[in-house]
């Protein structure tokens, strides 16, 4: 089984590399064969919008590193990505990196679905709501299963070390090696099981939703039911992103034509030509 280990942080000898690094020589020592990628060795330029790869099926005209760098993940059997939190949620970069997804949605499609796991590196404070959830949006775009998702907190380079939670590391690395597709199961927690975010948009009466995936969630004593049938076909099941591009991305263009006309006039109207 090949992991490719993804380190999103630019700081040299920092929390999230360290970390990669341990786990790096754990999986080699077990036998497996791993690949350390640093984010921060890749170029990868923000997306412009030209929605070629949508409807010209084209290769990204971009020049920069964004295939070589995806082709890593894709071609992994499972996937353990480390990020800094930044001002609550993952650091630019790896935004800009997922934001490029729609041109690498050809190489995924097909992929089988594939053990990930992430970690999140804070603080040791409550500043990082957003962090798990953006960094499974990522694992769950490129096709990979979320298997477990957790902070080890650590400040300074090197203070992650010092966290008890890195020992739960070795145990979620393990549960990759023996991972066996299968549907999600109806279950009672706090956070998604899909994507691990645990924060609800409420819909009405005990009803609330997951954000991030759309599963409903009804909400109990303790936490949340999230019932097997609505967690199978959550937004990021391979149907629901196929209906996502052939009912409304491809959609869009013949509409923006219907529309034409029409913003045309509202743009003289309104003095913008
Ligand atoms: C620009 C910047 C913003 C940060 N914002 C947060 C934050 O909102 N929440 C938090 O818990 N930590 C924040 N931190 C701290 C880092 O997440 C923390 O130091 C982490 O260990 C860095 O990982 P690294 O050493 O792998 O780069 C921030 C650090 C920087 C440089």
């Amino acid at each position: 089984m090949k992991i490719a280990i993804l380190i999103a942080s630019e700081r040299k000898n920092g929390n999230c590399e360290l970390l990669g690094r341990y786990v790096d020589r754990w999986i080699r020592e077990k036998g497996g064969v791993s690949n350390l990628v640093y984010l921060r060795d890749s170029e990868i330029k923000q997306c412009q919008g030209c929605m070629s790869c949508v409807f010209k099926n084209a290769k990204c005209k971009i020049e920069d590193d964004l295939y070589k760098l995806a082709g890593e993940m894709i071609n992994a059997d499972g996937l353990i990505l480390f990020a800094p939190t930044y001002v609550l949620t993952i650091p630019g970069k790896l935004k800009i990196f997922l934001d490029r997804f729609l041109c690498l949605y050809p190489l995924i499609k097909d992929k089988p679905e594939r053990p990930a796991l992430s970690i999140g590196v804070a603080s040791p404070i409550d500043w990082n709501q957003f962090q798990l959830p953006l960094m499974n949006i990522l694992l769950l775009a490129l096709g990979f299963r979320v298997m477990d998702s957790y902070f080890i907190f650590g400040a300074g380079q090197g203070e992650v070390l010092l966290n008890d939670n890195i020992k739960r590391l070795e145990k979620s690395i393990e549960e990759m090696f023996v991972y066996k597709p299968a549907p999600y199961k109806s279950v009672n927690s706090k956070y998604c099981p899909i994507d691990f975010c645990d924060t609800f948009q409420y819909l009405k009466d005990d009803l609330f939703r997951c954000p991030v995936c759309l599963t409903p969630a009804r909400f109990k004593k303790n936490g949340f039911f999230f019932d097997e049938k609505d967690l199978n076909k959550n937004r990021w099941t391979k149907e629901k992103i196929e209906e996502h591009f052939k009912e409304w991305i491809l959609t869009t263009k013949e509409r923006f034509r219907r529309l034409l006309p029409e913003i045309h006039r509202r743009k003289k109207e309104m003095g913008l030509i």
